[in-house]
């Protein structure tokens, strides 16, 4: 595990739920859960691609039904990630998975942003909530969470755009990003991930975003390379993930270098770290050994984390933790 101090920029929340934990909740919510015990749960994460995680990923949310669930998810998320060397949380989460179950966005705004709210004090660690919209299901749904989420935009700094990739490209959400815009908030983008270079493109020109989450099929246009190293947009990449879903065969092969070669701004994030192998800390540690980064590489990629996060509400803090990265002491680890 490396302890150095980062920003994770790319972490759905609800990929967080740990086997444990979701037994406990499906408990004390009296919901009966499809596996004999937390073994058997762990031996289903054999995933073939994105869309076999994100049946079981959806699935296992049942369980969530209150805003004390929610606030003990982000509690366990955040107690974890402290301990990895995280002082920034930018945290995704998927509203529509919740409401379409019967559980208002409110429960779920409230739930989270308790434990987000107290997370600087108890963990030392600054977040963001940025709310997700399912890209598997219509613009019109979208709009209306959206809409749902406006009593709660205290709580809320970004949109975001997540679930099954292929075929459902980001031109179809370029309305509800005006909108999201128009009300103040910042953008990102799940983009080529499984999806095309297009993708990407369209992420830029269409819905505006800030940041590409994912962005790893970039590679497979140069022109395209050329373009986010000149405006230096953020990718925040999620190697581990890319090993499970099978975007990668293995991390040894992963383009992570390649790209920090290229000169593209690119970050190490978990994911969904109770489903792919680590958290953040553990990511950083597995690249390292996999792909033979030296220190100043690792030092490199937590610079971009915090070069690359919505901090501009508080510079002062940006400026320590990139100092705390500058100082940072490998041989102490
Ligand atoms: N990709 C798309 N949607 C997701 C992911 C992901 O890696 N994790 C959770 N929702
Ligand atoms: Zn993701």
């Amino acid at each position: 595990m490396s302890l150095i101090p980062k920003a994770e920029l790319h972490l759905h929340i609800e990929g967080t739920l740990e086997p444990e934990l979701a037994f406990a909740l499906a408990e004390r919510n009296g919901v009966e859960l499809p596996y004999a015990g937390t073994e058997a749960l762990r031996r289903a994460y054999l995933f073939s691609d994105l869309q076999s995680f994100l049946d079981l990923y959806y699935g296992l949310m049942v369980v969530l039904r209150t805003a004390d669930d929610f606030t003990e998810l982000a509690d366990a998320y955040l107690t974890r990630a402290a301990a990895q060397g995280v002082r920034h949380a930018e945290i995704f989460f998927d509203p529509q998975a919740h409401t379409e179950r019967g559980v208002p966005i409110g429960t779920v705004v409230e739930g989270l942003a308790h434990a987000l709210d107290r997370a600087e004090e108890r963990h030392g660690v600054s977040t963001r909530l940025i709310m997700c919209f399912l890209r598997d299901r219509s613009a019109e749904s979208a709009m209306e969470t959206l809409d749902a989420a406006k009593p709660y935009l205290h709580h809320i700094t970004g949109v975001g755009l997540d679930s099954a990739e292929t075929g459902h490209p980001p031109s179809k959400f370029r309305e509800v990003y005006a909108a999201a815009e128009s009300l103040g908030l910042r953008k990102v983008a799940h983009a080529g991930e499984e999806g095309p270079p297009a993708y990407v493109r369209q992420a830029l020109d269409v819905l505006g975003v800030e940041r590409i989450d994912h962005g790893l099929r970039s590679m497979e246009d140069p022109e395209l390379v050329e373009r986010l190293v000149r405006e230096q947009v953020p990718l925040t990449l999620c190697p581990l993930s890319n090993v499970r879903l099978r975007a990668v065969d293995t991390l040894e092969e992963h383009p992570l270098r390649a790209m920090m070669d290229a000169g593209l701004l690119v970050t190490v994030n978990s994911d969904d770290p109770a489903y792919f192998g680590g958290y953040v800390g553990d990511t950083f540690h597995a690249v390292r050994e996999a792909l033979g980064l030296n220190h100043e590489q690792l030092r490199e990629l937590a610079l971009n984390s915090f070069r690359a996060a919505f901090l501009d509400q508080d510079e002062a803090r940006r400026e320590r933790c990139l100092a705390e990265v500058a100082g940072y002491d490998f041989d102490r680890e």
